[in-house]
């Protein structure tokens, strides 16, 4: 089976276990918030360093692909909430507190969070590699450096872009990796530098696109940072500086691949990823 159909099954075995006997305004937000899901990239990340380094239980790596992606998911409904970027509007639909009011919408990015960990305690095979996974995956979301201190950084009165970015997006594409090699039985620590340089690279992508894409294009709205008054890598280098900042970033995920039995094809499969964050006449100038 392909990883986009490992990890969509993944989810929906994820999610039906939260359905039965739910309030049916929760459970149906739940499922707005993760199907249809956008890029699906952290998980297919995920997949990928499992599968480089043998994937010998599929089923705990579709698992933890899910987990990342619930999180994920998680952090979007409450991103766009009223009390962070107010975004009515994500992958082209009512985003989930414009669609259920912001009680449903917290309860939503609550329930998907613990979701995202009882479902690896359910699916995960080795006790060993379930508390290594529950390590990883905790620190890519919480406080000090995960998604959570990266929104953080947006009460303080003074942000640096790029702690800023390696908290809100860089640390969950950091456990994506390290996750994926976990989850096969691999050290994960040697996996960190190459999810947080992709992240890093994600973050500066989506910045450019805020700047140069349309809302249409994007599902969601644009210009928040600059309405919002946050840092991001267009308004602090200048598009043509931030296209350069995303070609070093790119450069140094590929030189940071694990020596392990796929680097290869990993390195391949970072390339056309990476290839594919910017629109094409803005790639052909950051190639
Ligand atoms: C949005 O992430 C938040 C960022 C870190 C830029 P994605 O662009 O991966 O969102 P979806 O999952 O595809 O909608
Ligand atoms: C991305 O934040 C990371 C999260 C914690 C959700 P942004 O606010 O920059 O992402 P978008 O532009 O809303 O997708
Ligand atoms: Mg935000
Ligand atoms: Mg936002």
């Amino acid at each position: 089976m392909d990883a986009a159909s490992r990890i969509e099954l993944a989810l929906q075995d994820a999610l039906q276990s939260a359905a039965n006997g739910c309030p049916p305004r929760l459970a149906a937000a739940m499922r707005d918030a993760v199907v249809p899901g956008g890029a699906r990239i952290r998980p297919r990340l995920t997949i990928a360093v499992s599968y480089a380094c043998g994937d010998d239980k599929p089923a705990t790596s579709d698992a933890t692909a899910a987990t990342i992606e619930l999180l994920h998911c998680a952090s979007l409904v409450h991103d766009d909430m009223p009390c962070f970027d107010d975004a009515s509007f994500r992958r082209g639909r009512p985003s989930i507190h414009a669609a259920y009011g912001e009680n449903v919408a917290l309860l939503t990015g609550d329930a998907l969070i613990v979701l995202a960990f009882t479902h690896l305690a359910s699916r995960v095979e080795l006790p060993e590699r379930l508390s290594a996974l529950v390590g990883i995956v905790g620190a890519a979301v919480g406080a000090p450096s995960g998604i959570v201190a990266g929104q953080a950084f947006e009460c303080e009165p003074d942000i640096a872009l790029g702690a800023y970015h390696r908290t809100k997006t860089g640390a969950l594409f950091a456990g994506a990796t390290m996750a994926g090699a976990a989850a096969a039985g691999f050290p994960a620590e040697p996996w960190r530098a190459l999810g947080m340089a992709v992240g890093e690279a994600y973050q500066v992508a989506d910045d450019i696109r805020d700047m140069v894409s349309t809302p249409a294009e994007l599902g969601k709205p644009i210009g928040r940072d600059e309405v919002l008054g946050r840092p991001s890598a267009t308004r602090e280098f200048g598009l043509d500086g931030a296209i350069l900042r995303l070609k070093d970033l790119v450069a140094r995920a590929i030189a940071v691949v694990p020596d392990c039995p796929g680097d290869a094809m990993l390195k391949a499969l970072i390339l056309r990823e990476t290839r594919k964050f910017l629109p094409e006449d803005l790639a052909a100038r950051a190639a």
